[in-house]
């Protein structure tokens, strides 16, 4: 038993997404996050910009005592896991791993679309996950950069999104693939639009629910669940506007976020 809290950190608000799922299933954590706001898009920026940002958020983390850690963002996961696990000796979870899985167990024809930031597209973390589970899977990436300004802005729902989404899944719906991969922290905020465009036939993976189920697994193997019975402690933490990270959050969990401090990790 180990009451400390988890971790989890994102280039911003998107990550709010995995410490919904993380909530659900895990309801006695105490949760440490910390949104670069500062520094997002992650997606955009090099592997060793990436590289550099995200362990820098986990030194952050580690220095509020956290028992593990969940990168949620999917260009870190992509970019910088693998280093993590090698240079921090604390359990270290990220989303690519957990979405693969749900999607190729998903899959009835094989044939999966994953959508995401240009750098997780252009990383084929998720494509080579997927080929590796099953050889003969078509695995089509497309990179969507508008979404995350789409869904920073809340336009989530709008005629915007829509516009943008016919564009992007074209190839996909071109290519009859069967489920679809939301391979970015801010995909699942646009789960309506998206199932609109790509039809009620398309399964969409969200691999926030995938690594939250993954997280409970390695806290119990590590026999590091919280022992908590009173109300859990959520502290939040922003690089950047912490006021934008309430009003958007706060769409995001469906609830307040009252306590957000703007900290400076660079340094
Ligand atoms: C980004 O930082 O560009 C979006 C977050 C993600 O990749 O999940």
């Amino acid at each position: 038993m180990d009451n400390r809290p988890i971790g989890i950190f994102d280039s911003g608000i998107g990550g709010l997404t995995v410490l919904k799922e993380v909530t659900e299933q895990l309801p006695n954590e105490d949760i440490v996050y910390f949104g670069d706001t500062a520094r997002i898009p992650y997606g955009t920026k090099s592997k060793e910009t990436v590289m550099k940002y995200s362990f820098q958020c986990i030194k952050f983390l580690l220095s509020k005592n956290v028992k593990a850690i969940i990168i949620a963002c999917n260009t870190a996961s992509a970019m910088a896991l693998k280093e993590a696990l090698e240079h921090f000796d604390v359990p270290i979870i990220g989303v690519i791993e957990p979405g693969a899985k749900a999607a190729s167990a998903k899959s009835k024809n094989g044939k999966i679309g994953v959508i995401g930031t240009t750098g997780t597209i252009n990383s084929e973390a998720y494509q080579k996950e997927i080929r590796e589970l099953k050889k003969s899977s078509e695995v089509i990436g497309v990179a969507c950069p508008l979404f995350v300004q789409i869904v920073e802005d809340g336009w989530q729902d709008t005629d915007v999104a829509r516009i943008a989404a016919e564009k992007y899944l074209l190839d996909l719906k071109e290519h009859n693939v069967d489920t679809l991969v939301l391979g970015c922290t801010h995909y699942p905020i646009l789960r309506y639009t998206l199932t609109k465009v790509m039809g009620e036939g398309v399964s969409l993976v969200n691999p926030a629910f995938e690594t939250a189920k993954e997280a409970k697994q390695i806290l119990k193997q590590n026999n590091i669940l919280s022992g908590k019975v009173d109300k859990p402690i959520h502290c939040y933490y922003v690089s950047d506007d912490p006021e934008k990270f309430r009003r958007i959050g706060g769409n995001i969990l469906n609830r307040n976020i009252h306590e957000i401090k703007k900290v400076d990790i660079e340094n």
